[in-house]
């Protein structure tokens, strides 16, 4: 086991980079199945969702080709299995996306219901609503979702609640299915609209994505493509706040400013200045953090993957401020680490109250999902003496070199082994590791 030891009151000052999108790579890699030929993908990160989707391309047959060091060729023809078993399903919500690329392939998909961070309750009825409504059927028994269908045909999709994962996954499954589907109540996430240009720069045909109708008309075959991953919107807004609480000042760079909007937003209210430019944004402190209520909507609201982070931050500014969770039942469960760090915050249901202290204590703490791990980073670097992070198996999931990119702004945390005790939750990404030199390509 590993963990983080941080050495917190350090300025963060310099430049750094974000990765590509976890949340749009890995609903990139499992649609490169709807592909009838190779596809070189850019931009990916190395997290460990990320290697836990390509070894599960790799289990069913796909040839994976590392490329550079952020950059892979896959080639979907050979794949011979339409099954992601347990073992590696339940290592990652994502998992899902599986089923809407094989059945979108072909017809039929067998897939064991995703794990990924305990949020609170995360149905997927929508999913099979949308699958249904394309001419699927589906079997759940054993924990594994069995979809089959004769032939996929477009229809009407109308989502009850607006769902990332389930436009994703109808978006797969009706990009090949005969005629015209129309998705209303959409997502519109940037995640949705990167897929959405993925899935066209193969040959798809779909229209309206990042709006609440998404139209796809479907096509017979998708052909290789050559495609650069959008730059992870949370990463950027996590190094944004981890900027703010250390009063720094940092550019970052490899960023769409458009996607950070509601984030800056919220930011400039709590004193915090930004300056955007075309790909990368100046975020610096100068005076008094002020208090701010925030609630998380569905884009282009503010993201509930930012909330936890900017909670971190609002223990730091002045004043009593609110934050309402609209998308998950449960994500203010980092708050009792934060406590044992100082903090003062209340948490009734999806409501929380921050009574701002304008400090943190370090102290051992542990990381209970992963956004949740991104905010106890953001107080140790920001909190007096020594933090210590454990279970980080969660924020390697979706940061890539989270540690090396803070030292190189001038944090100073570390990651230690521990040798002695393995979480049963973290996900076992050895197989990939050891291949995973980017000196020169090789299979993953
Ligand atoms: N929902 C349903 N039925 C469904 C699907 C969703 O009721 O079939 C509900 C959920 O319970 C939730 C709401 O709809 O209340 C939104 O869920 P959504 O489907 O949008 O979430 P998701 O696709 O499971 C993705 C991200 C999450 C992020 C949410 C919201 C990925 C792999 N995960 O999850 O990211 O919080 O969208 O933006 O894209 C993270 O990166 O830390 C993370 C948790």
């Amino acid at each position: 086991m590993d963990k983080f030891v941080i050495r917190g009151g350090r300025r963060l000052a310099g430049e750094v980079t974000i990765s590509g999108a976890k949340n749009a790579a890995v609903a990139i890699l499992p649609a490169v199945i709807l592909s009838d030929e190779p596809c070189y993908i850019e931009n990916v990160p190395s997290i460990s969702d990320v290697k836990i989707s390509l070894i599960i391309l790799k289990e069913m047959g796909a040839e994976v080709t590392r490329t550079g060091k952020d950059a892979y060729r896959i080639d979907p023809t050979k794949i011979d299995r339409c099954c992601v078993p347990y073992e590696t399903a339940r290592k990652m919500r994502a998992s899902y996306y599986f089923l809407g690329a094989l059945l979108g392939k072909f017809n039929k998909a067998r897939v064991s219901m995703p794990g990924g961070c305990p949020l609170g309750d995360r149905p997927i009825d929508q999913h099979l609503k949308a699958f249904s409504a394309l001419g699927a059927d589906y079997t759940l028994s054993q924990g594994m979702i069995d979809l089959r269908a004769d032939k996929l045909t477009g229809n009407q999709i109308f989502f009850d609640v607006v769902t990332v994962g389930a436009t994703m996954n109808a978006m797969l499954a009706a990009v090949k299915a005969e005629g015209l589907t129309v998705i209303e109540n959409a997502a519109k996430e940037p995640h949705i609209v990167d897929l959405a240009n993925f899935l066209n720069s193969m040959g798809a045909n779909i229209m309206g994505a990042g709006t609440d109708v998404i139209k796809i008309r479907g096509v017979k075959s998708l052909h290789g493509t050559n495609y650069s991953v959008i730059p992870d919107q949370i990463e950027a807004g996590t190094f944004m706040i981890a900027a703010a609480a250390t009063e720094g000042d940092v550019v970052i760079k490899n960023v769409i400013p458009k996607h950070l909007e509601s984030i800056t937003k919220k930011l400039e209210k709590i004193g915090v200045n930004i300056e955007s430019y075309d790909d990368s944004i100046r975020v610096w402190v100068d005076g008094p953090l002020v208090k701010a209520n925030v609630k998380t909507s569905p884009h282009p609201g503010f993201p509930t993957d930012m909330q936890p982070q900017i909670a971190t931050l609002l223990t730091l500014a002045e004043g009593t401020s609110i934050i309402t969770e609209g998308i998950w039942d449960q994500r203010f469960r980092y708050v009792d680490e934060l406590r044992r760090m100082g903090a003062d915050i209340t948490v009734n249901g999806t409501v929380a109250l921050i009574e701002g202290t304008g400090r943190l204590m370090g102290a051992p703490v542990k990381a209970c999902d992963l956004r949740a791990g991104a905010a106890l980073i953001i107080a140790g670097l920001a909190a007096s003496g020594i933090t210590e992070i454990e279970d980080i198996f969660h924020i390697e999931r979706g940061y890539d070199g989270m540690e090396i990119k803070l030292r190189e702004i001038g944090a100073d945390i570390k990651k230690v082994s521990v040798p002695d005790k393995i979480s049963e939750n973290e996900p076992d990404t050895k197989a990939v590791s050891r291949n995973d030199s980017a000196d020169d390509a090789e299979a993953v």
